[in-house]
């Protein structure tokens, strides 16, 4: 399907679902505070693909991001690698911070973020 909506309303804090779009992995990802707040302090500058959580987010609390390493296109693991919250592709060991960064490892951009809005507090529109 092009376009889907998505019920989000289970996914906790510090959690995250998986669900197919467009033949591809989609992660979406509850941030905690402590996410946030630790991610508020990484300087632009340090980033190989400089992205604001402005940038990556429609309301910071949520992450939408296509589960696909931007290095070679395997699958990154949600919630795990060294950053808080973030992620890692096992592949090669690119990791990617709580905003879907690249971070670390050989992924030479961020993850991809797919056009989406909010519904509602509970309901996501991607595509
Ligand atoms: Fe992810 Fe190479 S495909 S690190």
């Amino acid at each position: 399907l092009a376009s889907i909506e998505v019920d989000i309303s289970k996914v906790a804090q510090g959690g995250y679902m998986s669900i197919k779009w467009r033949g591809k992995p989609l992660f979406i990802k509850n941030r905690t505070a402590r996410e946030i707040e630790i991610e508020s302090k990484t300087p632009l500058s340090s980033l190989r693909d400089p992205q604001t959580e402005e940038q990556r987010t429609v309301r910071k609390e949520w992450l939408v991001v296509v589960g696909v390493c931007t290095h070679l296109g395997c699958i990154p693991m949600p919630d795990s690698g060294d950053y808080v919250g973030g992620f890692f592709c096992p592949c090669h060991g690119s990791h990617y911070d709580n905003l879907g960064r690249a971070r670390k490892g050989p992924a030479p951009t961020n993850l991809v973020v797919p056009p989406y809005k909010f519904l509602s507090d509970k309901l996501l529109f991607v595509g």
